[in-house]
C-alpha cells in the first residue's frame, strides 16, 4: 500500500514512529521539526472552544481562553436546522484557528438512551438520523475552515456512571440501526477527518481496540480515512488499539505508550507496515490542518458577530411547550413579575470537558429585560439553587407575584443535576422549584415557566401554569433570545430532540439503566425514546419532535413517488413562522420487528402568514433499510411501507402506503419466540429472549468480588483491600460535599468512574501499568504483595 508521507516515514526510527502515536501532553501531539512534522493541537469545543492556555486538564478545571459559548448540542438540535449547524461549525473553527487549534473535539452525538444520562445536554438527539444530520452539519462547517472535527464518542456510550469501565452489551442490529447510524452520517456526509472512540467496551472489546468498529465498519464500510483518537485516558492496550484501527492515544502516557508500540512491533503483535499506515493517516490530518492554524494563530475572531450568531442559534432552539389561550407572546408593556434565581444567575451551559469560558459576559434575564418591551414590576429569587425550599423566599415571591399581570418563573435543572461524569437518578427538578411554581399558581393565574435544562424533566405543575417555554442551555446570548421569544420578536420554531415522558418510571430503559454491573445490557434494543412510546402507545408529556408556534400550519396533498414525499404546508395564522415537518416510515412485518415509526427525514419551512409551500423530503439509503444479521449487511424487506408525515413523533398528519421492491423477502426473527420485540413491551426482557436477539451467550456482568485493573474506582468498595475502601470512602465524602455545594466536582467524578488502569493512562507516565497492577493487588487485600510490587514498579519506572 502506498503511503502519502512515505518519504518522511522512511526516515523515522521505530521509536519515533511510536512517539507520534501518543500525545506530547494533554492536548498536543509530538512534533519532529527535522522531518517537517508540526505538533497538532486538539481542544474541546462542542459548543465553544475550550483551549487551555496554561496547565491542561480535560475536565474544565483550569481556565481556558475566552471563546463564544454557543447553546449546547441538545439546544441546537431543537432547531433541526442543518444550515445553522454549519454556521456554528464555521464560527467554532474561526475561533479555533486563532487559538492554534487543529482539531475540535466535537460534536458529541451519542444517543439519548435514557433521559437520565448526565451528558445528554452535550448530545443531539434520541434519534440517530436527527443526531447524524446535525453532527454532519457541524463537521462540514468546522472543516470548511481547514481544520478537523472529531465526532465523539464512538459508540454505544450512553451512561456516565462508570463510563470508563462499562461493557455495552448490544445486539448487532440495534448497534447498527441506533448507535452507529448517526456516526455513519457524520462520517459519510460530514467527511469527518477524525473520530473519538468511546471509553466503554462494546460486546466485550474496548471501542478503542475494536477492529469490528474501527476497521470493518468505520473504514471498510464507511470509507473513513482520518484518524481515531482515544477518549482521554480511554486507551487500554495501546498497541492492540493501533493494530485494530486506532491511531492516537490521548493524553500522552509518557514512555509507556512508546514502549507498548515498540515492544508490540518487536514481538510481532503489531506489524511495522500497519504502524506506518496509521502514522500516514495521522500525518495527513496533522499536515493538512497545519496551514489554517499557522496563518491565523494569534489573530482575533469577531467576538460581536459570534455573539449575534449565538443569539440567533438560541432563538431558533427555544421550544414553546404550552401556550394556553395564547398567553404568549406578551404584548408590549405587560406588567411582569420575574421569579427565580436563574433570572439573575443563568444556567446557560453544562459542566465538564465542554465548559467554555465565555468571550462575553453571559447575558441574564434581569440584565436584559430593561431592553425588552416588558415592564418588570418586581423580581424575587424564589429559591436557592440546590437547597431546600425557603419559606421566606417563597412568601416574598408570592407577594411579588400578586403585583403583576403575568409571572415569569425561571426554573430548571441546577448545575449539580446534570454533568459529565454523573447520571441523574430521577427526572425531577429540585423540589424547591417545583414547590415554588405550585405556590405561585395559587396567587396568580397567569404563570409562565421558562426552563433551562439540558435534558427532559418531569412537570408535575403542567396543568396549573399557562405557558411553558424551554430554552435548554442557551449559551452566552440565551437571555435576550428568550426575551425575544417571550415578547414575540421571534416566533418560536424549536421542536424537541427527545421525548418528555410523564414520569421517569415510564422510560423503556427503566430497568436497565444505568447498569451497576460490569456490563450494561441494551435489552430494550431499538425501542429507545419515541420508538418505544409510539409503539406501545404510552402517553407522554411531550413527544419527540414536539414544539408549538405563535402561528399555525396546515399540511395537505401528500404525494409519494420513488424519490420521496411531496406535500403542502400552509401558514394558517397571522404571522410569519417556521415549521419543522418530519417524515416517518414504518412497516408491519412478521419477521423483522420494528417500532411503529422511525424518523427518516425532516424539513424546516418558513412561511409568511397565509403562504403555502410545496415541501419535498427525499428518501435516501436509510429510509427502508434494516440491518440483517444473517447477511451482515443492510437489506430492504420487500413489501408495503407506511409513509407518514407529522408535526411530531405522535401526530401523523398525512399518511399513505408505498410498496417497495426490496433486497429480501423476509427477515430472520421468529415472532412467537420474541413477541416483546414485535409489540414493543420490552421493559422486562428475560435472559432467554435477550439471548435470542443477541445471538450468543450473554456475558456475565455481575461482580465477582475480585477487583480487576479495568474495574472502576467506585467498585473498590467491593474489594477486600482496606486502602481501596478508604479511597472509595474519601471520594464518596467529596462527592457529597460537592452535592451540598451544588457544583459537580469533576475531578472526583472522573476518579470515581475511572478504572484503576486509568492512573497509568492519565498521569503522563508518573504511574505505570505495573504500578496500576500493584494497586489492583492492594485493592484485593494483598497488601504486602501489592506494596512490594508497587515499590519494585516505582523503582523500575524511568
Ligand atoms: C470526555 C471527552 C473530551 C475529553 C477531553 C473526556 O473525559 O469524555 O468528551 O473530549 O475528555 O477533554
Amino acid at each position: 500500500m502506498s503511503l502519502k508521507y512515505e518519504k518522511i516515514i522512511n526516515q523515522m526510527t521505530l521509536e519515533e514512529k511510536a512517539r507520534m502515536m501518543s500525545g506530547k501532553n494533554t492536548w498536543e501531539t509530538v512534533d519532529f521539526p527535522q522531518y517537517g512534522i508540526p505538533s497538532m493541537t486538539l481542544s474541546d469545543g462542542p459548543h465553544g472552544l475550550r483551549r487551555q492556555a496554561g496547565a491542561g486538564d480535560h475536565l474544565g478545571l483550569n481556565a481556558s481562553l475566552p471563546a463564544t459559548c454557543f447553546p449546547t448540542a441538545a439546544s441546537v438540535a431543537n432547531s433541526w436546522d442543518e444550515k445553522l449547524g454549519e454556521e456554528i461549525g464555521v464560527a467554532l473553527a474561526e475561533e479555533a484557528v486563532t487559538m492554534g487549534v487543529n482539531v475540535i473535539l466535537g460534536p458529541g452525538l451519542n444517543i439519548k438512551r435514557s433521559p437520565l444520562c448526565g451528558r445528554n445536554f452535550e448530545y443531539f438527539s434520541e434519534d440517530p438520523y436527527h443526531a447524524g444530520k446535525m453532527a454532519a452539519a457541524y463537521i462540514r462547517g468546522i472543516q470548511s475552515q481547514g481544520i478537523a472535527a472529531c465526532p465523539k464518542h464512538f459508540a454505544a456510550n450512553s451512561q456516565e456512571l462508570r463510563r470508563m469501565a462499562n461493557d455495552s452489551v448490544v445486539d448487532e442490529r440495534t448497534f447498527r440501526e441506533l448507535y452507529t447510524t448517526g456516526f455513519e452520517i457524520a462520517v459519510k456526509e460530514g467527511k469527518a477527518k477524525s473520530i473519538m472512540s468511546s471509553y466503554n467496551e462494546v460486546n466485550g472489546i474496548y471501542a478503542n481496540e475494536n477492529s469490528h468498529m474501527l476497521q470493518e465498519i468505520l473504514v471498510d464500510e464507511w470509507g473513513f480515512d482520518g484518524f481515531v483518537v482515544s477518549d482521554w485516558g480511554g486507551s487500554n492496550d495501546h498497541a492492540l488499539g493501533v493494530k485494530n484501527g486506532s491511531h492516537l492515544e490521548m493524553p500522552g502516557t509518557g514512555k509507556s505508550g512508546v514502549h507498548d508500540i515498540v515492544e508490540a512491533v518487536k514481538n510481532g503483535n503489531l506489524t511495522e507496515e500497519v504502524l506506518d499506515q496509521r502514522l500516514d493517516e495521522l500525518l495527513s490530518v496533522i499536515i493538512d490542518t497545519h496551514q489554517a492554524t499557522e496563518e491565523k494563530k494569534g489573530t482575533a475572531f469577531n467576538v460581536e458577530a459570534h455573539h449575534e450568531l449565538a443569539r440567533k442559534v438560541a432563538e431558533e432552539s427555544v421550544v414553546l411547550l404550552k401556550n394556553e389561550d395564547n398567553i404568549l407572546p406578551l404584548r408590549p408593556g405587560t406588567k411582569v413579575t420575574v421569579i427565580g434565581d436563574f433570572a439573575q444567575n443563568p444556567r446557560y451551559q453544562g459542566a465538564g470537558s465542554s465548559l467554555v469560558n465565555p468571550a462575553k459576559q453571559p447575558e441574564f434575564i434581569l440584565g436584559e429585560i430593561g431592553s425588552s418591551s416588558l415592564e418588570m414590576v418586581a423580581f424575587e429569587q424564589g429559591y436557592r439553587r440546590n437547597k431546600k425550599s425557603d419559606e421566606k423566599l417563597l412568601n416574598q415571591a408570592k407577594e411579588a407575584a400578586k403585583k403583576a399581570e403575568v409571572v415569569l418563573i425561571f426554573a430548571g435543572l441546577d448545575e449539580i443535576s446534570e454533568s459529565e461524569g454523573l447520571d441523574r437518578t430521577h427526572m425531577n427538578m429540585p423540589q424547591a422549584q417545583n414547590m415554588l411554581i405550585d405556590e405561585i399558581t395559587t396567587v396568580n393565574p397567569n404563570v409562565i415557566v421558562v426552563l433551562s435544562a439540558g435534558s427532559a424533566v418531569e412537570m408535575p405543575w403542567y396543568s396549573y401554569v399557562r405557558g411553558i417555554v424551554h430554552g435548554y442551555l442557551g449559551g452566552q446570548a440565551g437571555a435576550s433570545a428568550m426575551l425575544n421569544v417571550l415578547t414575540g420578536k421571534v416566533c418560536p420554531s424549536g421542536k424537541l430532540n427527545e421525548t418528555y415522558p410523564m414520569h421517569c418510571e415510564d422510560t423503556p430503559v427503566q430497568h436497565y439503566y444505568p447498569s451497576k454491573e460490569r456490563s450494561s445490557e441494551y435489552r430494550e434494543a431499538l425501542y429507545v425514546g419515541y420508538r418505544y412510546y409510539t409503539t406501545v402507545d404510552k402517553k407522554v408529556r411531550f413527544p419527540f419532535g414536539f414544539g408549538l408556534s405563535y402561528t399555525t400550519f396546515k399540511y395537505s396533498d401528500l404525494k409519494i413517488d420513488e424519490s420521496g414525499v411531496t406535500f403542502q404546508i400552509r401558514n394558517t395564522g397571522k404571522i410569519k413562522g417556521t415549521e419543522i415537518a418530519q417524515l416517518y416510515v414504518g412497516r408491519k412485518s412478521d419477521t423483522v420487528f420494528r417500532p411503529v415509526r422511525e424518523l427518516k427525514g425532516f424539513a424546516r419551512v418558513t412561511l409568511e402568514a397565509g403562504e403555502s409551500k410545496t415541501v419535498h423530503i427525499g428518501f435516501d439509503d436509510k429510509t427502508f433499510r434494516f440491518y440483517d444479521t444473517r447477511t451482515d449487511t443492510w437489506e430492504i424487506e420487500t413489501g408495503d411501507y407506511e409513509i407518514m408525515v407529522g408535526c411530531d413523533a405522535q401526530t401523523m398528519l398525512l399518511t399513505d402506503k408505498l410498496y417497495v421492491a426490496g433486497t429480501v423477502k423476509e427477515g430472520r426473527y421468529e415472532k412467537e419466540k420474541m413477541p416483546e420485540y414485535f409489540n414493543g413491551q420490552i421493559r422486562a426482557i428475560d435472559n432467554d429472549t435477550f439471548r435470542l436477539l443477541y445471538g450468543r451467550e450473554i456475558p456475565d456482568g455481575s461482580w465477582s468480588g475480585e477487583i480487576r485493573m479495568n474495574d472502576a474506582v467506585c467498585q473498590l468498595y467491593y474489594g477486600k483491600g482496606i486502602l481501596g475502601k478508604l479511597f472509595y470512602g474519601v471520594l464518596r465524602i467529596l462527592l457529597k460535599i460537592s452535592e451540598w455545594q451544588g457544583k459537580p466536582n469533576l475531578n472526583v467524578l472522573f476518579n470515581y468512574n475511572m478504572p484503576i488502569r486509568g492512573y497509568a493512562k492519565m498521569t503522563g507516565g508518573f504511574v505505570t501499568m505495573e504500578m496500576a497492577r500493584a494497586l489492583t493487588e492492594m485493592a484485593n487485600g494483598h497488601r504486602i504483595k501489592g506494596t512490594a510490587h508497587l515499590i519494585k514498579a516505582t523503582v523500575k519506572r524511568d
